[in-house]
């Protein structure tokens, strides 16, 4: 399939102030995790853990980029408390359907950020005994981070901006870009308050 342009988004992609990582970047680093992945967990029946929304494609194309037998799940959590807005404060909103006791389990995040979200995600899936426990991020913003977060698979690092695209949104909206860019000044309010969606 021909790659898309920005031009045929319109006025949409206007709002896009710089691709950071364009779509063949993307799916060429996706299919590389892909393999790596597979290699390691040969035999071993992987449970991907996907979280939601931000994770829906890259999660999809990983999957397909794996040759290996495998199953899927996913959580969803809400990073911000609603009455507060407090920074930090990760809830789980929707938990997991398959029993990871005794299972290889990958879990799969968008993007880490100060790594608050991923530490009370893991935290909540050890509770469950898993035999194994290793994360895989499309994207890393190290700049901000304020607890260590021990990634196992990685495909980009990101400067510490906000970005939307490919699954990551601002205020539910780009999520459909098929490339990953910073956000045009007129597109953009105050987009510390809106990581709440995931
Ligand atoms: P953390 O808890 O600070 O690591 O935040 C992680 C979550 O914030 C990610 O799972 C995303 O849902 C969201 N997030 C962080 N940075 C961005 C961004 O640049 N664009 C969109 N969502 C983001
Ligand atoms: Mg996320």
């Amino acid at each position: 399939m021909a790659q898309r342009t920005v031009q045929e988004y319109g006025a949409f992609a206007r709002d896009i102030g710089q691709i950071l990582y364009t779509e063949e970047q993307i799916q060429q680093r996706v299919r590389e995790l892909g393999v790596q992945i597979s290699a390691d967990y040969e035999g071993k029946n992987p449970l991907l853990v996907g979280v939601l929304k931000g994770v829906l494609f890259f999660l999809a194309d990983l999957l397909r980029a794996m040759t290996i037998p495998l199953e899927v799940d996913f959580i969803a959590v809400s990073s911000f408390s609603p009455q507060t807005r407090q920074q930090g404060y990760v809830r789980m909103i929707k938990d997991l359907d398959i029993p990871i006791g005794g299972r290889h389990v990958i879990f799969v995040e968008d993007v880490i950020d100060t790594g608050l979200t991923l530490n009370y995600i893991l935290r909540t899936l050890r509770v469950h005994k898993p035999a194994s426990l290793e994360v895989c991020t499309l994207f890393d913003k190290p700049a901000k981070r304020l607890i260590d977060a021990p990634v196992k698979y990685k495909g980009f690092d990101l400067p510490d901006q906000y970005v939307v695209g490919y699954g990551l949104d601002y205020r539910e909206k780009y999520r459909n870009l098929p490339f990953v860019g910073l956000l045009a000044a007129h597109a953009f309010k105050d987009a510390a308050q809106e990581k709440r969606s995931g």
